[in-house]
């Protein structure tokens, strides 16, 4: 794979011809290994054009989130990247993972759910290769009612991400949900296995609507995607390693300094904040101004003189109008 990333940074480096005897003298490979992965990279869907007398150029890199073409644009060890062409769901691979002695830091990455969950024991589902389907398993040493936070972690990652790949500046509805003009673009699922004390670890999920043209009536007026807002098709394979890249600086002013250091970014981001909301709590509804975040990621609501702390995990936000 060391091989591949290399033939692969050689054809993104030269944007023009390059021939076979050129890049096996520059990486001390043969010929026929420099054929062999460009045979790969043109079967994963790229497209190389092969001219005799002036060698390979890279027109088009493979739409696959595969770590070798994420790791053109993050460094992120590879050995720290599960990708699958399909899974149930990224978030069962990875507790499952967790559970064998996965490390912290694995992120898994598919091009197709099968089972894929969204939260409150709801499904999420997308065609294969459309979405960005991930999951962060983390082994943080925090206290497990912090663990809510995390959340607003990986939601600052992802808006992060979206603006630097798209140029989108996406708002961030409490606790999970990446937002813009009122439609859904990501929703983030946590799960964790803890015990009174400590944690185990936690499985941060997150899907991103990213290459859709379309949804199913039933969610047409709630969700959208970043080609539906950009009018293009977006880049998945720079867009994940974003994710990747920035979900992880978040997770380490996180682990360093608490929730206080990213409040201030994440209320610039929220989409809720100062705004009337219905929080709905099974067959309960409160309606208040969201007045801020607590410090373990709670969402904070003022009704008169009443104020109440809601939890992640046990409630969803509308806005007094619909979705947001
Ligand atoms: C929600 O909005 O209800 C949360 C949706 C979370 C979906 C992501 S996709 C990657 C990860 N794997 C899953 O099965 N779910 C999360």
């Amino acid at each position: 794979m060391a091989v591949r990333n290399d033939i692969l940074k050689l054809l993104v480096e030269r944007e023009e011809f390059i021939s076979g005897e050129d890049i096996s003298d520059k990486l001390g490979i043969s010929r026929a290994a420099v054929w062999k992965n460009i045979k790969t990279l043109k079967e994963d869907g790229g497209i190389v054009e092969a001219q005799t007398n002036k060698g390979y150029k890279l027109v088009a890199l493979p739409d696959l989130l595969k770590p070798e073409y994420l790791n053109l644009y993050t460094d992120k060890d590879a050995k720290l990247i599960a990708w699958m062409e399909s899974v149930d769901s990224t978030n069962t691979y990875a507790k499952k993972a967790a559970r064998e002695g996965a490390p912290d830091g694995l992120v898994v990455v598919t091009e197709n759910q099968t089972g894929g969950k969204g939260r409150l024991g709801r499904g999420w589902s997308s065609n294969p290769g459309e979405a960005v389907t991930m999951s962060f398993l983390r082994r943080p040493n925090i206290r497990p009612e912090k663990a809510p936070a995390l959340n607003l972690v990986v939601a600052l990652g992802i808006a992060k991400g979206i603006q630097q790949v798209c140029g989108i500046d996406a708002g961030i509805k409490w606790p999970n949900d990446i937002v813009y003009e009122g439609k859904k673009l990501c929703g983030i699922l946590l799960e964790m296995s803890s015990d009174m004390d400590s944690i185990e670890y936690v499985v941060c999920g997150a899907g991103t609507n990213v290459n859709q043209k379309a949804f199913p009536k039933e969610i047409r007026d709630k969700a959208t995607s970043l080609r539906l807002i950009k009018g293009a098709a977006i880049d998945r394979v720079r867009l994940c390693a974003a994710f990747i890249d920035a979900t992880e600086r978040y997770f380490d002013v996180f682990l360093s300094n608490g929730i206080g250091a990213l409040l201030q970014e994440y209320c610039s981001r929220s989409a809720i904040l100062n705004n009337e909301v219905r929080v709905l709590c099974g067959n309960e509804e409160y309606i208040g101004a969201c007045i801020g975040f607590g410090e373990n990621g709670e969402l904070i609501v003022k009704h008169g003189n009443e104020q109440r702390v809601f939890h992640a995990g046990e409630v969803s936000v509308r806005g007094v109008n619909g979705y947001v």
